[in-house]
């Protein structure tokens, strides 16, 4: 059956290319398919353990991101990773798929780790095992996420079929697999977990820095310049655009035109992406305009889709006892889900059962 399956990890504040990669396009998803969207605090202990009082902070503030944005926390299932153990059950079993070399070639990992790899956590190496492990604990098919997490992805795929391959007897001895859509020689006629699907389209799938259009917008730039908040105000958002990085020449008519020109394609993109509108059609009606006439332009409407989410947020933020209801209830939909999986899971692996 499909599922969407997505989270964002408490670390800091939310930004435009979280909302613009992943958030908006869940909405929706949502009412395409059953959701459970999630916010990943074990992920967010893999880079250094962040000030216990600000993780569980961020923990209700990116629940009231999502809530502000659009997910209906009564037809989605909103909840933090920690309360649901068999992400980290799960994660373990994966930990034993995977292979060092798969992680290894981690393109995250390395930028991550930076040179002293010798000093990352175990935990930062193993990350997207616990990625892995929170999609396939639901046995979610679709996964919307920004450009950046495609190589996870791809991961999850592996281990997802590498598991599958090893214990094709077992699986089929009890009778618990499900035909395998996309039947091949190498594959088994029978499977337990999706190959899963990467939702990763639209234009703004990686959103730039504000300050240089060959760096992704992120949390962690020391330039707060560099990115539009979630909860910024309109203000903020009209300073950082009209500071925004450009080069001289007007926009182009022309998508071709927008080669080798990084800042100008990023703008283009998120005013694309905000106005729910292609590319093409913005440089049809920005075409040979100057900087001077666009940014005001995209500013506005940065302000307009946003400053309502970023309302809305500290109303929701208001009242945290409403935010831990609303986790606490997903967390008990999530476990309803994914506590007969992990019972199969045990099961395949052989892990005896004396309870
Ligand atoms: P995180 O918190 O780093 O990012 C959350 C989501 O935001 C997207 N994103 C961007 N999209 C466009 N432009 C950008 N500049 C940009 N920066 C971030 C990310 O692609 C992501 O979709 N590992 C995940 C969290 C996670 C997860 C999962 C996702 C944990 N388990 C299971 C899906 C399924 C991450 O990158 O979080």
């Amino acid at each position: 059956e499909p599922r969407v399956f997505s989270g964002v990890q408490p670390t800091g504040n939310l930004h435009l290319g979280n909302y613009l990669g992943a958030v908006s396009r869940w909405v929706p998803l949502q009412d395409e398919m059953p959701s459970i969207f999630c916010v990943v605090d074990l992920h967010a202990i893999t880079a250094g353990f962040p000030d216990p009082k600000e993780l569980s902070a961020a923990t209700r503030e990116v629940t009231a991101a999502y809530i502000a944005s659009g997910i209906d926390p009564a037809k989605s299932i909103i909840f933090n990773q920690s309360q649901v153990k068999e992400h980290a059950e799960l994660a373990w079993i994966f930990n034993c798929v995977a292979r060092m070399g798969w992680l290894n070639r981690m393109t995250q990992f390395k930028d991550k780790a930076g040179k002293n790899r010798e000093n990352a956590s175990v935990g930062l190496f193993a990350y997207p095992n616990l990625m892995a492990a929170d999609i396939l604990a639901y046995r979610a098919t679709h996964v919307p996420v920004g450009d950046d997490q495609k190589q996870h992805l791809e991961l999850t795929r592996d281990i997802a079929q590498k598991f599958n391959n090893d214990f094709a007897e077992r699986i089929r001895e009890l009778g618990i697999g499900v035909p395998n859509p996309t039947p091949s020689p190498e594959l088994p006629d029978e499977l337990y977990l999706p190959l899963t699907e990467p939702v990763i389209a639209g234009p703004a799938t990686r959103v730039m820095s504000l300050r240089d259009g060959t760096k992704k917008m992120s949390k962690s730039d020391p330039s707060d310049l560099s990115r539009i908040n979630l909860t910024d105000d309109a203000d903020a958002i009209s300073k950082k655009v009209k500071k925004a990085k450009t080069d001289p020449e007007p926009l182009p008519g022309e998508m071709d035109g927008l080669k080798d020109r990084p800042e100008a394609d990023n703008l283009v993109g998120i005013y694309a992406a905000l106005a729910g509108m292609a590319k093409e059609a913005v440089l049809a009606e920005y075409g040979g305009q100057p900087f001077s006439v666009f940014k005001p332009a995209l500013a506005e409407i940065a302000v307009m889709r946003l400053a309502p989410i970023a309302g809305e947020m500290r109303r929701l933020m208001a009242d945290p006892a409403e935010i831990d209801r609303v986790l606490k209830d997903g967390a008990e939909r999530a476990s309803a889900i994914a506590q007969p999986v992990l019972r199969d899971m045990r099961r395949i692996v052989g892990f005896l059962d004396v309870r």
